[in-house]
């Protein structure tokens, strides 16, 4: 892939500097334009000179330059910007907007979805809840996070920390920005979480759902560029502080919400467990046990939110999810034809519900079929947001 992305690398203070220069080589390999910039604590790891040849340009530091405006040039100039290897310190001080150095500056002067983290460090400092923390707050923002490697570390142990390898940064690199715009300017609206049906002041009729699929899915949208809306139910997965979130409680409440925000969205994917009934009255007051010995709730059906959207469809893509409990795919490909969407997910509910993985396939109404295998939803709703997004395109 020949291309002309100018890339921004930031090198923290981690011995997986002395890597870079390698990094660098492959990056521009692929005809990216590469300037660099290090952290103090970077300087005495991986040389400047060096590094100055093989990129091309003056390497950027703290220096005098530093008042010179260079963190906002620099962040103009920058498509992407690779921080390789980002140390659990860089990542605490960029997740709290702490600028102390010319790195960590630009890291607060760049829009969060240009920005890449390769994290490198010792598995106690990887795991430890600080750490995770950060990294969270950091997805949550729509930064995008790599993944670490498992492996002997500088400090002699094995386990998890160790920078990706140049080639795998590499890939992701340009996997991530072939794919960051394909839904640039369009909006996507996701149902997250179950709605609650109120009984009486204190009892609900609800469905199990953890609300992790709708939080991944508008993180995947995210990193692809989309603007997100969630209409959320009662949740605790707290969803990307990127998005627009709109939250509710009842099915009614969620059918309004969606139909409200359905009029500007480009793609609508309806990932809530929403309750298929609910109480034909709510008591206003507590029902007393005591009082009933025998107790029937009458249930009137709420409204098939997805089949009412699918109506006024337009030129919009629309996905449903379909939880079974069984291995039954040709209810999901029926019910998928009979709600009139694109595209539907089906899962299972041991597979899925509550965990942090599921295993998926994701059927088009045009007959595409794909089983992903099981994996972490967050990488499941990349997969998924792929896909629409492609047939988006080819439409
Ligand atoms: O019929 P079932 O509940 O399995 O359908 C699942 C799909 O329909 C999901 O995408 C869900 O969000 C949506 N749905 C809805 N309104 C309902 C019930 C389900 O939009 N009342």
């Amino acid at each position: 892939m020949q291309n002309t992305y100018r890339i921004l690398v930031g090198i923290s203070g981690g011995i997986a500097a002395y890597k870079i220069p390698q990094l660098i080589r492959l990056l521009k390999k692929q005809g990216a334009q590469v300037k660099v910039v290090l952290t103090p604590n970077a300087s005495g790891l991986v040389g400047e000179k060096a590094l100055q040849t093989i990129c091309g340009h003056p390497v950027f530091t703290d220096n005098a330059s530093f008042y010179d405006m260079d963190h906002i040039r620099l962040s103009q100039w920058a498509d992407v910007f690779l921080i390789s290897p980002a140390t659990a310190n860089t990542i605490a001080k960029i997740a709290h907007g702490i600028a102390d150095n010319l790195l960590t500056s630009l890291a607060l002067s760049i829009s969060e979805s240009k920005i890449m983290i390769a994290p490198a460090m010792n598995s106690e400092m990887w795991e430890k809840k600080a750490t995770n923390h950060n990294l969270q707050i950091l997805k949550d923002r729509g930064y995008h996070i790599l993944p670490v490697a498992n492996g002997e570390l500088a400090c002699g142990v094995c386990g998890p920390g160790r920078m990706l390898e140049p080639q795998e940064i590499t890939d992701h690199v340009f996997r991530y920005m072939a794919s960051s715009s394909i839904l640039k300017g369009k909006s996507v609206l996701i149902s997250s979480g179950p709605t609650e049906e109120p009984i009486d002041p204190v009892r609900v009729i609800t469905n199990k759902s953890s609300g992790k699929m709708g939080a991944a899915l508008a993180r995947a949208a995210l990193y692809l560029g989309a603007k997100v809306t969630v209409v959320s139910g009662p949740a605790s997965e707290p969803l990307p502080s990127a998005a627009t979130v709109v939250k509710v409680q009842t099915a009614q409440q969620m059918n309004t919400a969606l139909k409200e925000h359905f009029e500007n969205s480009d793609i609508c994917i309806m990932a809530a467990a929403v309750s298929d009934y609910r109480p034909l009255c709510f008591s206003e007051t507590k029902i007393v046990r005591e009082e009933k010995q025998k107790f029937t709730l009458a249930l009137i059906p709420n409204p098939d939110i997805l089949a009412n959207l699918a109506l006024n469809k337009g030129k919009r893509f629309l996905v449903g999810f379909s939880l079974e409990s069984d291995g039954s795919e040709e209810r999901a490909i029926a019910k998928m034809n009979r709600k009139g969407c694109d595209m539907i997910i089906f899962n299972r509910a041991d597979q899925a519900l509550g965990l942090d993985s599921t295993r998926v396939v994701i059927l088009g109404c045009d007959g595409f079929r794909e089983e992903v295998p099981t994996i972490d939803k967050n990488a499941a709703a990349g997969i998924i947001l792929e896909r629409i997004a492609q047939r988006c395109v080819s439409r």
